[in-house]
């Protein structure tokens, strides 16, 4: 059976940071509040999200030693398009020279992982090569003056290249989900801000997490214990703390960049994917669960043995 293989990443964000410090001399607000309820210290901010992906999907193909003319299919996750029309995922196609397809997603913070397995669905139905991209700017619909959101959100972008493989494929199971009567807990209106019920929101994404990735693990037969890295969405490092305890796994199995980047939605599976594969923490035949979450609401894991 065909199945499908990461052969090659890349992250971008963007050159300019603010810090915890940069914020407080703004807004009513201390790095110590900051620190103590989300982990973060400070963002990447600027930027378009055609232009982060661009960058991120040029890394990739270069890791995975591909030209964009082999790519079949981009599948770009954001919930921050460049415009409404056209897609962004077609201005990155232009930008990198893909000769294949291009399409957005949406699906906020689960964007990456529904994009991933929408990848492997698109390998298994034929296609060779799939460039797989989460982008955000999030900065765009940020109320800079809304001290509640302008101390979490951050900008950037990662992307993964998936190869068509004849042996076993990587991902072993996953889980999609949404439920749309939760759509006024996190929501921007066309030309608005960006509006969280961040309380509300936390509690139902830590429930999430875990019934999402127990699914997940299950369908795999596998059991928390089995996983050596958990690569969770990353909005608040309590809620990874959280989720990542009632699931049994130990801290030192999970991956949190959340410090570096604040929460970049569907770019922050990929940004911590990344770390983990740079620094070596994630290598060929480790047991790897992402699982992300927010507005709509919607969730979304799952469970990959890298490497196939
Ligand atoms: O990406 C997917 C979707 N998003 C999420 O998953 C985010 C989930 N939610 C969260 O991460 C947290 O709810 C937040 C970080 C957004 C907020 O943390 P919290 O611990 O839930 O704080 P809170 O909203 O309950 O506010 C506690 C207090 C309030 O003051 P009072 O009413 O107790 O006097 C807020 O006004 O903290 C105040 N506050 C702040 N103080 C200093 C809110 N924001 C700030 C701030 N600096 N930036």
């Amino acid at each position: 059976m065909q199945g499908a293989i990461a052969t090659g990443w890349g992250i971008a964000v963007p050159d300019k940071v603010l810090t915890n410090a940069d914020l407080s001399a703004r807004l009513d607000t201390t790095d110590e509040w900051i620190t103590e309820r989300t982990g973060i210290k400070e963002r990447h901010i600027g930027g378009t999200t055609s232009g982060l992906a661009i960058e991120a999907g040029r890394e990739a193909l270069r890791r995975a030693g591909r030209e964009a003319s082999e790519i079949d299919l981009l599948v770009l996750a954001t919930t921050t398009p460049d415009a409404i029309v056209p897609g962004t995922s077609a201005t990155v196609q232009n930008g990198l020279g893909i000769a294949g397809g291009a399409m957005d997603l949406n699906a906020a913070c689960s964007g990456f992982v529904y994009a991933l397995v929408a990848a492997h669905g698109f390998i298994l139905a034929g296609a060779r090569r799939v460039l797989v991209i989460g982008a955000e700017t999030l900065s765009r619909i940020t109320d800079w003056d809304d001290r509640r959101l302008a101390v979490i959100v951050g900008d950037g972008a990662g992307a993964l290249v998936l190869e068509a493989t004849d042996g076993p494929g990587e991902l072993l199971a996953w889980d999609l989900g949404a439920d749309g009567s939760l759509r006024n807990l996190l929501y921007c209106e066309h030309g608005g801000y960006l509006f969280m019920d961040g309380k509300e929101i936390f509690r139902k994404a830590v429930r999430a997490v875990v019934e999402s990735s127990l699914a997940t693990l299950e369908r795999a037969g596998l059991k928390p214990d089995d996983v050596d890295l958990f690569v969770p969405h990353q909005a608040n490092a309590r809620i990874i703390s959280a989720a990542a305890a009632r699931l049994g796994i130990p801290e030192d199995r999970c991956v949190v960049t959340i410090d570096r980047y604040g929460n970049t939605s569907s770019a922050s599976i990929p940004l911590a994917l990344a770390d983990a594969l740079d620094s070596g923490r994630l290598t060929a035949g480790s047991t790897v669960l992402m699982s992300g979450f927010g507005g709509g609401m919607t969730w979304a894991s799952a469970v990959l043995r890298w490497g196939g």
